[in-house]
């Protein structure tokens, strides 16, 4: 509706709605607080928002950025379009991001900065790697909605950048947003997405969104905390029909940690093939979300023994169906599966 609204407008390119979408979704992330100092710039995709915050912190030739080696390839394209080195980094095997070690042990004199994915919307102590004294970038694909210590993801690195695409939270078709609250970031992010208009001429590109892209954003974001309520919903359900016992096998946040249920994670390890089974013959089919084939050290031919924690991860962990539109038969039938799964597991 509201698309269809925005297309009657004629208005295909971008236009006011993508302001308007640029302020709400600032405004979501400052809690409602209009006095914040947010800004946002609406992008083509998570990966060209990624992109466009190492241009404006004119990371380039020469500087390291540090990444997670578990996420998703596009951290790395975006690395090494901008010219600099990526620098992989393990991840802890309960919240499944760095820790604060990690990423101290690989600071150099020429580290620009890192970029924290809060994975699968659980969220990781952004201030305590800010201490570090290096530049953070929130990667908030998969988290928008999660909290630290009641701060939304996305408000307390230097620059946080956002996907809209078909699969993640809320969705744009294809999209993204670059946020924070250094007005000159977000100017630069402006600057280089649009390439006619500049006074003087240097490369620029076409990163842009549209209006009904944004409108479709809009009504999004209006519903997003429906989903999340959806979403955590289910992870209650899931969580007691495996019962306390078997907590130990969940990715859950370290410390004040709020996840917004992007996925429900568990670490399977010899169980693995069989629950993967057991739920397909209900007719529930679970993914392993990221495989070791496609962990970023191993894009770059770096030794598995060194990312044993990744590693284990990747070999050993199975996601769950979570998402806004599961009916309430579906949810019984995943909580059946886990069910059998836990006494299944128990019995061993
Ligand atoms: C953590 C992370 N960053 C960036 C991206 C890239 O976003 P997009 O597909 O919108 O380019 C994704 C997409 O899956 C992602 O999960």
């Amino acid at each position: 509706m509201a698309v269809s609204e925005a297309i009657s407008t004629k208005w295909l390119t971008q236009g006011p709605l993508v302001s308007k979408f640029e302020d709400a979704l600032c405004r979501y992330l400052a809690n409602n607080n209009r006095e914040n100092h947010l800004r946002g710039a609406a992008v083509s995709s998570g990966s060209a928002a990624l992109f466009l915050a190492f241009k404006a912190l004119e990371i380039g030739n020469g500087d390291e950025v540090l990444v997670p080696t578990y996420a998703c390839s596009s951290l790395l394209n975006a690395v090494h379009l901008v010219g600099a080195t990526p620098i992989i980094l393990d991840i802890s095997d309960t919240d499944f991001n760095p820790t604060v070690d990690m990423v101290s042990k690989k600071i150099t004199d020429n580290t620009r900065a890192l970029v924290l994915t809060h994975t699968f919307g659980v969220p990781t102590d952004t201030m305590a790697f800010k201490e570090l004294g290096i530049r953070v970038i929130e990667d908030c694909a998969q988290s928008i909605g999660a909290k630290y210590r009641g701060e939304n993801v996305g408000r307390l690195g230097d620059i946080a950048t956002f996907s809209f695409f078909a699969t993640k939270m809320i969705t744009t078709g294809h999209g993204g947003m670059v946020v924070s609250d250094d007005t000159t970031l977000v100017e630069r992010v402006r600057d280089y997405c649009n390439y006619d208009g500049g006074k003087e001429y240097y490369p620029r590109f076409n990163f842009q969104m549209t209006d009904f892209q944004a409108a479709l954003g809009l009504s999004q974001l209006d519903r997003l905390s429906g989903f999340i309520a959806k979403r955590l919903s289910c992870t209650g359900r899931y969580e007691s029909a495996l019962g306390e016992k078997n907590s130990f096998m969940r990715q859950t946040a370290v410390g004040p940690g709020l996840a917004n249920g992007y996925r429900f994670a568990l670490k399977l390890g010899s169980n693995l093939a069989n629950a993967e089974k057991l739920m397909l013959d209900k007719g529930i089919t679970c993914i392993r979300p990221i495989i070791p084939e496609e962990l970023l050290h191993r894009c770059l031919d770096l030794s598995p023994s060194d990312f044993p924690c990744a590693e284990s991860v990747a070999a050993n962990t199975l996601s769950f169906p979570i998402f806004p539109s599961l009916s309430e038969d579906q949810i019984i039938r995943i909580v059946d599966g886990l069910t059998e799964l836990k006494d299944s597991i128990d019995s061993k």
